[in-house]
């Protein structure tokens, strides 16, 4: 996915300057208004008499008539609540929040002398949203800014100024660094993922920067530590070694990459007592970005490796990151769009389900037993920069759209969740797709932070096997199944039920049988909204958010109506 793709130092470096050079040389970089040409739905409307331009007419001006109106189709799923499958690990709901445009700075960080309220410089609003969805973890400080981070700018009193050359090349002041993300882990009850400076660093700075983090012994590196506010140890659960090694991090070939993971495997050392068993930090490598064969070829390498390693080298994890975009540069817009660019993106996004497929084969040959997790630690929709913003900052809007993107990929990564363990959408706040929004004082919950606030109950249920005839939405010459389900035994014992009714005309009658249970009764939550490019704002915050859904439950049976282009989450009482 990521073959024909510029990379970020060509496209964002300098302020900027070069993607709009490139603009104007070569049309690449199409602006937000010339999308390419699509069939438009007012040249299949003209066939239409003029009764029916009269109906169509008022179905888009009230939207609700149109779908009491249409006669739903039904779906029947059966669920089999006895037939318990793998765990859906918590972690497949992580975060990603890198030095980037605003995802840092203003997002999260403002100083403990801004008047936004804060604790120790952190957003309070900010916290109690992420609390919330029980964010599993975070993964930090980057991305491609990983490779170019050295943690010793990010301590002490005085910290170093330095540059963002691969986003937007704006000043990085450093006044967030590792006590300040620890401090907003633990605020919001999250785990770090701490990515370490392969690309620019040497081992031995990431080795020392987790004796800083890690050492429980009074070393200078964790004397250090103490001195800085925090005399005990942290905990690291996961390392990643590098970002997209293969690209922004270093453009290495598959086995120069391979001899620096064994090093830092070897010498990258978590020192904290509390986590030489159980709760051990768990490596993960940099895997592939796309399907194509130089992918599948780097998986393949990584994965033969780790069949032959020796005690003195190991991993937990092999990365992978795709994004939704298309086509590179991303040009799709993040708002006033149509069902065409809803159906288009939708198509796209669900390839995620055949480059699991395609790298879990590979992995399955060197790793049967499924030690290796396939760690999705970037994905999520990539669309042209908002109208006005820095191009640098990937800054989009977030819209019913995305929630319903969101779904579907959560869905797939839990069909796969013997083997994916653990996913980072991108990014937490104010960069690509986020689950909040802030301008200065004011915050806004996206819909996408929605759906993970729905889905909170499947974070380590376990699986449980839906079947189920998808029926279709068409558009255009799209075709796309036209609704996607996942069950999961919760924590709570309940069962619970996503459904996703993907087509944005036509509501869906439900059916659900479910066994293994004595189903007695059911409530649930649906988020849909009027359009398919919904938003919410600061001035209209409310305009997506779930609702209640009412289900009947008779006869060990389900049944509930789910408007158009919906995400409904039910949980089922016996
Ligand atoms: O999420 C934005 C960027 O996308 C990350 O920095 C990089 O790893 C990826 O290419």
């Amino acid at each position: 996915m990521v073959a024909a793709r510029p990379s970020k130092a060509e496209v964002f470096g300098k302020c900027g300057k070069r993607l709009r050079d490139r603009t104007a040389e070569s049309g690449i970089f199409l602006p937000l208004t010339r999308l390419p040409e699509r069939p438009t739905r007012i040249a299949v409307r003209r066939d239409f008499s003029a009764i029916f331009r009269l109906i169509l007419a008022l179905t888009m001006i009230f939207p609700a008539l149109a779908t009491s109106a249409m006669a739903a189709d039904k779906v029947e799923l059966s669920v089999d609540a006895s037939k318990t499958g793998a765990k859906i690990d918590r972690n497949l709901f992580g975060q990603f929040a890198e030095h980037l445009g605003h995802g840092i700075y203003d997002g999260i960080w403002v100083g403990p002398d801004s008047p936004i309220p804060n604790t120790r410089g952190i957003r309070n609003d900010v916290v109690a949203a992420l609390r919330e969805i029980k964010v599993p973890d975070v993964r930090w400080p980057g991305g491609c800014f990983a490779d170019e981070y050295h943690w010793r700018n990010g301590i002490g009193s005085s910290r170093a100024v330095t540059l963002n050359p691969n986003w937007g090349g704006v000043i990085e002041p450093n006044t967030f660094g590792t006590n300040e993300f620890m401090d907003f882990l633990d605020q919001i009850g999250a785990q770090a993922y701490i990515s370490v400076n392969v690309g620019s660093g040497i081992p031995r700075e990431a080795a020392e920067w987790l004796e800083y983090m890690t050492a429980a012994q009074p070393t200078t590196l964790a004397t250090k530590r103490a001195a800085d506010g925090h005399p005990a140890p942290y905990q690291v659960r996961f390392l990643g070694i590098g970002n997209e090694s293969w690209d922004c991090g270093g453009n290495m070939t598959p086995d120069y990459y391979l001899s620096q993971l064994k090093i830092y495997s070897r010498f990258v050392r978590n020192y904290n007592p509390a986590q030489q068993d159980k709760k051990q930090m768990l490596k993960i490598a940099v895997g592939p970005g796309g399907g194509e064969p130089r992918w599948t070829e780097w998986t393949e390498a990584i994965m033969k490796a780790y069949q032959h390693h020796t005690w003195s080298w190991d991993m937990n994890g092999l990365s992978m990151h795709s994004y939704t975009v298309v086509k590179w540069p991303p040009s799709y817009t993040s708002e006033g769009f149509g069902e065409t660019e809803y159906a288009q993106i939708l198509k796209s996004t669900l390839d995620m389900n055949d480059l699991i497929n395609k790298h879990s084969a590979v992995m399955d040959k060197y790793d049967p037993e499924k030690n290796v997790a396939l760690v999705i630690d970037e994905w999520g929709a990539w669309y042209a920069p908002l109208p006005g913003s820095h191009p640098g900052f990937l800054l989009q809007q977030n819209s019913l759209r995305d929630a319903v993107l969101a779904a579907l990929n959560l869905n797939i990564f839990v069909r796969h969740a013997d083997r994916v363990r653990m996913a980072n959408i991108a990014q937490m706040i104010n960069v690509l797709q986020s689950m909040i929004l802030t301008d200065k004082e004011k915050m806004v919950r996206t819909p996408t932070y929605y759906v993970y606030k729905m889905y909170v109950p499947f974070q380590d249920a376990s699986f449980v096997p839906v079947s189920f005839d998808a029926g279709a939405y068409t558009h255009g010459d799209i075709t796309l199944a036209r609704v996607d389900a996942i069950a999961a035994k919760g924590k709570d014992g309940k069962l619970w039920l996503e459904i996703t009714n993907i087509d944005p005309n036509q509501p869906v009658e439900i059916e659900a049988s479910v066994a293994g249970i004595a189903a007695k009764s059911a409530t649930g939550e649906t988020l849909t909204a009027p359009r398919v490019d919904s938003i919410n704002t600061f001035d209209a915050p409310n305009s997506v958010v779930p609702e209640p859904i009412a289900v009947k439950v008779q006869g060990g049976k389900l049944s509930l109506k789910l408007e158009p282009k919906s995400i409904t989450v039910i949980s089922v009482e016996q």
